[in-house]
């Protein structure tokens, strides 16, 4: 729930919204983004950015916050350390020349953690074995200064290679002195100092698919280190693990208890390409979210069994669209948003172009309201204005992150477009109008369409404009592979 305390706000909203760029959202008054819930365990260290966009210098305060916790005023970061269980609502206020705003925030101290999709960046697709401290630091720093942090991300995941050659005498994991000389955790403060949050990647067999040394039969020291290190997230792949769904429930579940036990709230994520069904047991062992695929590639249709095409993942997804709820989802693979072919495992060293921006952008409206975690992976240094866009498309990323965490349903599928709905919150509904084909076409959305018994107002989520009332059909134009994402609110 969020309430604008002054008159002038909602008017300099719907001019600042009217078909502009999002640019303006980061000349007015403050407006929140991000998820309006986040979670905790009980007695560990406790670390949100509260998302707003706005002119700054923006001031930040709050009440009713847990004992435990405060907000800094200038940057917006919730800190402390919460030690009684519970359910608390803050009531945050961003300020700045031109209005105040209000928005109410559930602080769940618990054990859940990731009470909406992770949002974040990962190193992989494009970066692989290139991966060192300097890259993360820029990358930080990237995701401050692009406004990514304002709008919500906050993961920065190191995935494989951080690793030294082998572990300590004592067993204990080791990042590279080369890569990393002055350590994980000087690293970890680095970026908990601007608000962000660090991962780091290992895998349930005795080695990572980059044959680094791998968590098997070390998860409790390697647990207990990272929390040490202030790690924030784990994403535990599946190489060098027999084939069998006993094993990878059982290697799962330890690595997910030691983390449970490591005195720090780290977010799992699991990463078997989804063998044996992760959806079916990943809550079970303590998963926050599962990959559901094989690694997706920068290429819309085709692929091989083990290099998934954007196409074949959502195809896949389909089939699984029910599972998740909050704190546990799909993961469909990182957003390969503005990687253009260049990424060094998605493009395959230019043996894929990469895809088209309205492809992109499909992918991540798709993304986006099947509740995926939205990581992107592209070189977030250097975005052009189309990346930027997708990515950081405030009402876009209000769907992923709508707080019910309903799972979205594919209502359609007609003449090659295929009609998703998603309930939000507050009775309003996300739709998305994908067409799989290369050929525009046009579709008329009426209320029946959707599966609704009442109209509602309608607004194009992409366009930031309001398409008027849907008790008569709109007819859509939808280019080849382009999605529209429209909010229907107001249903009555
Ligand atoms: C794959 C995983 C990728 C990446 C890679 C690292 O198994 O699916 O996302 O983590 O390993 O080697």
């Amino acid at each position: 729930m969020r309430f604008y305390l002054i008159a002038l706000f909602s008017l300099f909203s719907s001019i600042l919204f009217a078909g502009g760029t999002d640019d303006l959202l980061y000349k007015g008054p403050p407006v929140f983004h991000g998820p309006t819930v986040t979670g905790n365990f009980p007695g560990t260290e406790f670390l949100f950015t509260v998302p707003a966009t706005g002119q700054r210098p923006i001031t930040f305060s709050a009440l009713q916050l847990p004992t435990g916790l405060s907000v800094d005023a200038t940057t917006g970061i919730i800190r402390g350390v919460v030690h009684e269980k519970g359910t608390y609502t803050a009531t945050i206020t961003a300020s700045n020349a031109l209005g105040k705003s209000e928005e109410v925030l559930k602080i769940e101290i618990g054990d859940k953690l990731c009470l909406t999709p992770a949002m974040g960046w990962n190193s992989w697709n494009v970066f692989t074995n290139t991966l060192d401290e300097k890259l993360v630091m820029e990358i930080a720093d990237a995701m401050v200064s692009s406004g990514m942090r304002d709008v919500g991300y906050q993961y920065i995941n190191m995935d494989d290679y951080w690793h030294d050659s082998t572990r300590a005498t004592d067993g204990s994991p080791v990042a590279n002195p080369k890569k990393f000389p002055h350590g994980i955790k000087w690293l970890s403060d680095y970026v908990h100092a601007r608000g962000l949050k660090l991962g780091v990647y290992s895998d349930a067999g005795d080695k990572t698919c980059g044959k680094c040394f791998g968590g098997f039969q070390h998860e409790e020291i390697d647990a207990k280190v990272y929390a040490d290190w202030g790690v924030d997230l784990l994403k535990y792949d599946f190489c060098f693990v027999p084939w069998k769904k006993s094993e990878a429930i059982a290697r799962y579940k330890k690595m997910g208890e030691a983390l449970k036990g490591s005195g720090r709230s780290v977010v799992y994520s699991i990463c078997n390409w989804g063998l044996f069904k992760p959806w079916e047991w990943g809550p079970e062992v303590g998963g926050n979210y599962w990959r559901t695929t094989p690694d997706i590639f920068d290429l819309w249709r085709g692929g091989i069994p083990f290099m998934m095409s954007t196409m074949r993942i959502i195809k896949r997804q389909n089939k699984i669209l029910e599972y998740g709820t909050p704190g546990h989802w799909n993961d469909p693979d990182m957003l390969i948003v503005g990687n253009y072919g260049k990424g060094k495992a998605t493009g395959r060293n230019g043996m894929f172009k990469g895809m088209t921006d309205t492809e992109y952008q499909s992918h991540m409206s798709l993304w986006a309201i099947m509740n995926a975690p939205l990581l992107s992976s592209c070189d977030l240094r250097n975005m052009n204005e189309a990346t930027k866009n997708i990515l950081l498309n405030t009402e876009i990323l209000a769907i992923n992150q709508d707080e019910a965490g309903k799972p979205v349903q594919l209502v359609n599928k007609k003449n090659g477009i295929w009609l998703y709905k998603k309930v939000l919150q507050d009775g309003s509904c996300a739709v998305a109008v994908f067409n799989t084909s290369k050929k525009e076409k046009k579709f008329e959305l009426t209320a029946t369409s959707l599966q609704l018994n009442a109209a509602g107002n309608v607004r194009d989520v992409w366009k930031h404009s309001d398409l008027g009332m849907l008790n008569k059909q709109i007819l859509l134009t939808v280019q080849g592979h382009e999605t529209i994402v429209l909010k229907i609110s107001n249903i009555q």
